[in-house]
């Protein structure tokens, strides 16, 4: 496996790979925020097919909840290995080693990530990598549907924070 920085080239591929839950594309939007240096998307690679990938928002998390009590601190968001027969291989543990690499570099003394409050197994998969539960909030993200109808999701997360000593 390898974990590169995305390029504008990578774009489609990781469309036809990961599909996006509406009509925009989910890839386009966090290389676009990589590219206006708001974050960084970091795709895992095998065998030149992406099976994986997540964006480090250098900008923190967007709930003002969070912010509240972690400003400044960069966040994984968006981690996902896929296909499903991939997973429990440590994919997903690699982009996060590498999140936490970049942040660091940066000067960074913290990093964090949100869990849905449903989701146990991701959650103890930070736990063991040092995260530690911080603070409950609500992540509101929208998407349109191919017929323009915007949806709006409000999941319940915890979120979660490593120090980079
Ligand atoms: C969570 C996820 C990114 C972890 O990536 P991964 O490559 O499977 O992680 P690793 O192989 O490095 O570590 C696996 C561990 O993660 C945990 N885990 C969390 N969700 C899991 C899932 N759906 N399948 C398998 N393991 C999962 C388990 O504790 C597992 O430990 P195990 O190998 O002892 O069973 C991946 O499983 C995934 O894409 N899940 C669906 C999307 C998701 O839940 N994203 C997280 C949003 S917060």
């Amino acid at each position: 496996m390898r974990i590169s920085e995305c390029r504008e080239e990578d774009v489609g591929l990781l469309d036809k790979h990961m599909p996006s839950p509406g009509a925009d594309s989910f890839h386009q939007r966090r290389y676009a925020r990589q590219c206006a240096g708001a974050g960084t998307y970091l795709v895992a690679w095998r065998d030149d097919l992406p099976v994986g990938s997540c964006e480090v928002r250098w900008d923190g998390c967007a709930a003002p909840e969070v912010q509240a009590v972690h400003a400044g601190c960069p966040e994984v968001n968006g981690l996902g290995v896929w296909p499903e027969t991939l997973r429990s291989q440590g994919i997903g543990t690699g982009l996060i080693r590498e999140a936490e690499r970049l942040a660091t570099a940066r000067g960074c003394r913290s990093i964090g990530l949100g869990v849905e409050r449903n989701n146990p197994r991701a959650r103890a998969l930070y736990r063991r990598l040092g995260y530690r539960p911080s603070t409950p909030y609500l992540d509101c993200w929208s998407y349109a549907d191919g017929a323009g109808v915007v949806h709006r999701v409000a999941d319940a997360c915890t979120y979660m924070v490593k120090d980079l000593a």
